[in-house]
């Protein structure tokens, strides 16, 4: 295990190595995350989609944004935990931006923040810095404003778009945030950001020129059947291999195989004699406990 990852740490990554970020939404996907070497992972609100079959990010609660973060982090990962913001978590006051930014940190235990939106957010983004929490920004196709850009659509197409994008990325930087998400933007649009901005950008559906990449861990693993966007590569395909572990399992219940020698429990002799005699009737009772206690004991030892 490498040492914790810090977000002045990947700040310094500014050209350097590419940043390796994936989303996790539990204990044991975090830990195989943080295995595989990940430098940040992300409880991105995409578990909305990824794991709880909602369509959108728009559902999502801070309340359930803190118990995702929460479970992440008890795998206690060498990578930088980011805790993103749900939607109008931080779009009503500075002040409501900073309590909820806030509790992913203190009962997440997330160790930064995401949250999506360039000018617009600058207040917010200022106050969350104040009160001494990192922040990640996240400019491009922003999925929380889904119905202000009229589906999920590839952002700065134009060339004025673009424009506004590159002097949002570069307000954002100058605000302070320590590294931007840029979502399904045109790898030209990114690669002019990625030169222009002093903060690492992190792509997804952004082109190469990024300083590191992230995609949703659901997507990267193949495991859902859902058609996913064109920016993702699944590296495995899990749910297949799911399937036909669990059809074996079917299999062996089915036909007697399963539970075996080996997954199977057993009394020590002597107490399975006397608990016989017991069933059928032959015998007293000889100080119950005993058997009883025997039985916990070997049960404890077999644990
Ligand atoms: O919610 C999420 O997973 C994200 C990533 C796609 C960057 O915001």
């Amino acid at each position: 295990m490498t040492g914790k990852i810090t977000a002045p740490a990947i700040r310094a990554r500014k050209g350097g190595d590419k940043i390796r970020m994936i989303t996790a939404y539990d204990e044991p996907t975090a830990h195989i995350a943080d295995r595989a070497g990940a430098d940040i992972i992300l409880v991105g609100d995409s578990v909305a989609n990824a794991v709880l079959g909602r369509s959108d990010t728009l559902g999502m609660t801070i309340d359930e944004m803190v118990y995702h973060t929460a479970a992440v982090a008890r795998a206690k990962p060498s990578a930088l935990l980011v805790g993103d913001m749900p939607w109008l978590s931080y779009h009503t006051t500075p002040k409501e931006a900073v309590h909820n930014a806030g509790r992913l940190i203190r009962e997440g235990r997330a160790e930064t923040v995401k949250l999506e939106g360039g000018e617009k957010r600058l207040d917010v983004i200022r106050a969350v810095l104040d009160a001494e929490i990192p922040v990640m920004g996240h400019l491009g196709l922003t999925p929380q404003s889904v119905h202000a850009m009229g589906g999920y659509r590839v952002q700065g197409k134009q060339a004025a778009a673009a424009y506004e994008l590159i002097t949002e990325a570069n307000l954002l930087a100058d605000a302070g945030v320590f590294a931007i998400v840029l979502e399904g933007v045109p790898d030209v649009v990114a690669e002019l950001v990625t030169e222009d901005v002093a903060v690492p950008t992190i792509g997804i559906g952004a082109g190469p020129a990024c300083d590191g990449q992230v995609l949703v861990f659901h997507d990267a693993l193949g495991l859902h059947d859902k058609r996913t966007a064109k920016f993702v590569r699944q590296y495995a395909q899990l749910a297949d291999i799911a399937v036909e572990a669990l059809e074996q399992f079917f299999v062996d219940v089915q036909s007697g195989a399963f539970p075996g020698e080996a997954e199977t429990y057993h009394m020590p002799q002597e107490s399975a004699q006397i608990l016989e005699e017991l069933h059928k009737g032959s015998a007293e009772l000889p100080g119950a406990g005993l058997v009883t206690d025997s039985f916990l004991a070997d049960e404890a030892m077999e644990q």
